[in-house]
């Protein structure tokens, strides 16, 4: 049975049929997908059905094996709302093959465990820088958590790592937003894209003439070897493009709902406090607890593929949700549990395979490092408000309160 022969009823819709559950939680249809249709047809905003896999085992499987590819640079390709960062030529998202390994390991120079250290140091100070300003407010009410931390700790990263100035990184921010919206219109994604594609573009210029060397960032290392010819501009520009979206979004919401769900486990936090190596087990239980999204970006079946029994055929689009395969039981004890102590170490929730997530050890550190600052310097910090009354940001592709109401 082909995905587009399947009545009406048979598929859901995403992300209407998918609300989350309270606190941010995972939405629970994913549980019961995962195990009644572990291969359940859905339709995107695109109008696009595809195939969603929810169980761990699956999501591993789709992401490991070539026969599913992320290259979905061509008209008609399987799309989640419109034109997103997914259409984009020269993106590493949208390789495979050897073209992508080699422009993988250019990157990759960058993307170190050395790398991510310098950055816990950049963390700390501009955390720290924050919370001054804070404390120099002072908790007269409440504060909002998400414009006076997360987002301008998320905002200096970017900045610095990107090369970009304050203008900029808003600029790039609303785009990237208006791309990720599943609410928006096929015209508003690709204009999203093509200005994205335009910033990416001036970043590349920039690194090219006034970055020597491999020191100047990511953005210096795509420069230079589109420079020296190892890859071509296009892939330069076009991966560029791909970070400032990585570099913007995903960051904000481990920082305010992970604050949020530390602040609601207080034996967890105490732990924390106590004995700070446990801040980057915290960072990694948050970012399975709530990992980024309902899915992640589809992909193509280049075969047909028997899975459970259903057909996938050649040119049908397979999604995948490392939300859902972060919560299966079948390799998370208790998953619904918000527990750092936890031994598990799969780590679905950063991909798996080849487009495993380059930045996940920085993505890490950043996170932990914000965490360690913001609760070491404010001892009494609290929610301000019941954690129930607390809203999703509506623009979010990911489960991100709006505000976040604090105090100390
Ligand atoms: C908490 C934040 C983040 C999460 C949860 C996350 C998650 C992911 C996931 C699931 C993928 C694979 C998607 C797929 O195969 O369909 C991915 C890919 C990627 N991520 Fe991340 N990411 C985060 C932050 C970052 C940051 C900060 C950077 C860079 C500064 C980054 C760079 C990348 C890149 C370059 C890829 C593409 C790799 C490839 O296609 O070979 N990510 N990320």
């Amino acid at each position: 049975m082909a995905l587009t022969d399947l009545a009406e009823t048979e598929v859901l819709r995403i992300p209407q049929d998918f609300p989350p559950g309270p606190l941010f939680t995972i939405p629970p249809i994913l549980a019961t997908l995962r195990d009644d249709r572990p291969l359940c047809p859905v339709v995107m905003p695109s109008g696009n059905r595809l195939w969603l896999v929810t169980r761990y085992a699956d999501v591993r499987l789709v992401m490991h094996d070539p026969r599913f590819s992320r290259d979905l640079v061509f008209a008609g390709a399987p799309r989640m709302a419109g034109d997103d960062l997914t259409s984009v030529e020269g993106s590493l998202f949208n390789m495979e093959g050897d073209d992508h390994a080699h422009l993988r390991s250019v990157l990759g120079a960058y993307f170190t465990r050395r790398t991510a250290d310098g950055w816990r140091v950049t963390t700390e100070r501009h955390a720290h820088d924050l919370v001054d300003r804070l404390e120099r407010a002072g908790p007269a009410g409440s504060v909002d958590l998400v414009t006076s931390f997360s987002e301008p700790l998320v905002a200096r990263f970017a900045t610095e790592l990107m090369g970009i100035d304050n203008d900029e990184h808003a600029r790039a921010q609303v785009q990237i937003r208006r791309q990720l919206d599943l609410s928006g219109t096929p015209e508003q994604i690709r204009a999203a894209t093509a200005a994205v594609a335009a910033l990416a573009e001036e970043l590349v210029d920039r690194a090219d003439g006034h970055t020597p060397g491999r020191s100047g960032g990511p953005v210096g290392t795509l420069a230079q070897a589109a420079r020296e010819g190892t890859i071509s501009r296009r892939e330069a520009v076009g991966t560029t493009g791909l970070l400032l979206m990585n570099v913007t979004d995903p960051l904000v919401p481990p920082l305010t709902v992970g604050t949020m769900t530390l602040l609601l486990h207080d034996d967890q936090l105490a732990a924390c406090r106590r004995d700070p190596r446990l801040w980057p087990e915290a960072a990694r239980e948050v970012l399975r607890y709530h990992n980024n999204g309902i899915t992640n970006f589809p992909r193509v079946a280049l075969e047909d593929i028997d899975l459970h029994g259903i057909r996938v055929s050649k040119g049908e689009g397979v999604i995948t949700s490392t939300l859902a395969a972060a919560h299966d039981p079948r390799e998370f004890a208790d998953p619904g549990v918000f527990d750092l102590r936890r031994t598990e170490k799969g780590s679905v929730f950063f991909g798996a395979g080849t487009h495993f997530c380059l930045g996940s050890v920085l993505a890490q550190v950043v996170v932990a490092t914000a965490y360690a600052v913001l609760f070491a310097r404010l001892p009494g910090l609290r929610l301000a408000v019941a954690p129930h009354t607390v809203e999703k940001a509506d623009d979010s592709f990911f489960a991100c309160p709006a505000t976040l109401p604090v105090t100390w």
